[in-house]
């Protein structure tokens, strides 16, 4: 895709509050304008305006603000931090429209859906301000006479919160929301494709009443912010989702100075449909979850795995469903699928697929003629385990459809990767559901849904896919200390 730095001012004018896309970083409640990088919408390659390219001396300001913010948030009451998040929450339904089409001008995903990502992000906060009143201890019964032991529940202290370009508002909501409720303060660092949701959930907090420090959002290039941040002995918590290499390269950042970590790291999400399945329901199930975003989620099918007796028939029902989609810029009406991020996402797409068909793959799917930044939806049939595809994530919208005999086939299979985040299976014999849910290696199981993703569920994986639960009632664990306090002398 051929990128222009032309800033295009048509964004701000589509805005019903057009104070919410700023090109800046927030920095102890202050607002850095700068215009050292630009922003660019994917489906044009144009820029829609800039941002600053944030520097270790800022990253450092940023880490010593919510230092100094802690103090007084963490002794609030969480009555007072619940209201907070409450407000936010509400302003985020109030915004909603002006947040999707930020969020679609440059992350690319079709308006349905940004607004969809709008509710799915305002729905943590809003969990997470009604967890925040019960972060309970407990008092254990004391070995000794004359003592008591209590179990405190703390804020872990300063958050660096890293997040990636798919989700560019739940991510940070899953992630700050818990933080925020437990008493912490935040250091956010958006991808620098999709700082402006950051940026325009940032303006929220701060209607909403969020004290200055608490929340600061740096923008620019990951190298030297996330450096500084895992190096800082004054960040405690590291959380990031994006891929198994940078996570694993952030984790050994912060090994020195022994942070909490949450990694939310890469899939290859296995979908199986057994012989005895409801087919109509396994074909939605897989669009669900396979062309979500494109293609581009942590959780997407990159493996679908149908058994002999069906396979026919649901490969043929599921091209016949990827044929009507429609593919084309997000902003534009009833789109199914917008452009990819990047062209480096685009390559990767066309070499898995090329590396299927050289080796056997049947395209089940038409053949359509798109501009560079779009990927074709292609369902393939006949996929095969040395299929490049087979190994490794696609991250967009192609269909590998694999055949298998038996149950215990089905799980070798599914099981045979070193990921372990989503496992979809569709299956109406119930004992089998409960045997082959109970075998599957991976954090989140989906029986006869497409969909796992809610605030109320624990989202994370196993394996090479991550470290620790984000949403539901763990989430808020992962932003907490446990300080056993002896009290004697009674
Ligand atoms: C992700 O792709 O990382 C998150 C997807 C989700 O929350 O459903």
């Amino acid at each position: 895709m051929t990128v222009h730095d032309t800033p295009s001012t048509n964004l701000r004018d589509q805005l019903s509050d057009p104070d919410l896309l700023r090109e800046a970083a927030l920095i102890d409640g202050d607002w850095i304008e700068r215009a050292d990088m630009p922003v660019i919408d994917p489906a044009t390659g144009d820029a829609i305006g800039h941002m600053p390219d944030c520097t270790a001396a800022e990253t450092s300001a940023a880490i010593a603000a919510a230092e100094e913010a802690m103090k007084d948030w963490r002794a609030r009451t969480h009555v007072d931090r619940a209201d907070i998040l409450m407000r936010w929450y509400q302003l985020m339904y109030d915004h909603a429209e002006d947040l999707a089409r930020i969020l679609t001008a440059e992350q690319g995903k079709p308006l349905a859906e940004a607004r969809g990502e709008v509710v799915y992000g305002a729905s943590f906060v809003r969990w997470f301000a009604e967890e925040a009143r019960r972060i309970n201890g407990h008092i254990i019964p004391s070995p000794v006479p004359g003592k008591k032991i209590f179990a405190m529940k703390e804020p872990v202290g300063v958050c660096a919160i890293i997040t990636p370009w798919n989700f560019p508002i739940a991510m940070i909501t899953r992630k700050v929301a818990p933080g925020l409720a437990a008493g912490c303060t935040m250091v956010i660092k958006p991808s620098d494709f999709t700082p402006y949701s950051a940026l325009a959930l940032g303006v929220l907090a701060e209607r909403a009443g969020m004290p200055r420090g608490v929340l600061n959002i740096l923008t620019g290039r990951p190298e030297v912010i996330g450096e500084t941040l895992t190096a800082s002995p004054v960040v405690r918590k590291l959380s990031f989702t994006g891929s198994t290499r940078v996570g694993a390269l952030l984790a050994g950042q912060c090994a020195p100075t022994l942070k909490k970590i949450s990694l939310e790291l890469g899939g290859n999400a296995p979908f199986i449909v057994f012989d005895d399945a409801d087919l109509d329901a396994a074909v939605e199930g897989a669009m669900q979850s396979k062309f979500r975003n494109g293609g581009q989620t942590c959780v997407c099918a990159n493996r679908i795995l149908v058994q002999s007796g069906i396979y026919d028939a649901f490969v043929a029902a599921l091209a016949a469903r990827v044929d009507a989609l429609t593919v084309g810029p997000g902003t534009a009406e009833g789109i199914a699928i917008g452009p990819m991020i990047n062209t480096s996402a685009i390559t990767k797409i066309n070499a898995h697929v090329a590396d299927a068909l050289a080796k056997g793959a049947r395209r089940a799917t038409k053949a359509r003629d798109l501009p560079a930044q779009f990927a074709d939806p292609v369902v393939l049939s006949e996929a095969t385990v040395d299929m490049q595809l087979a190994d490794e994530e696609t991250f967009g919208p192609v269909a590998p459809v694999f055949r298998f005999e038996t149950e215990a086939e089905a799980l070798a299979l599914a099981n045979g990767t070193p990921f372990g985040l989503a496992a979809y299976f569709y299956t109406t014999d119930m004992a089998r559901a409960f045997r082959f849910g109970e075998a599957l290696e991976a954090g989140l199981v989906g029986l006869n849904t497409g969909v796992v993703s809610h605030a109320e569920a624990p989202f994370g994986g196993v394996k090479a896919s991550g470290l620790g639960r984000e949403g539901a009632q763990e989430g808020i664990e992962e932003y907490l200390e446990t300080k056993a306090f002896h009290f004697a002398g009674l």
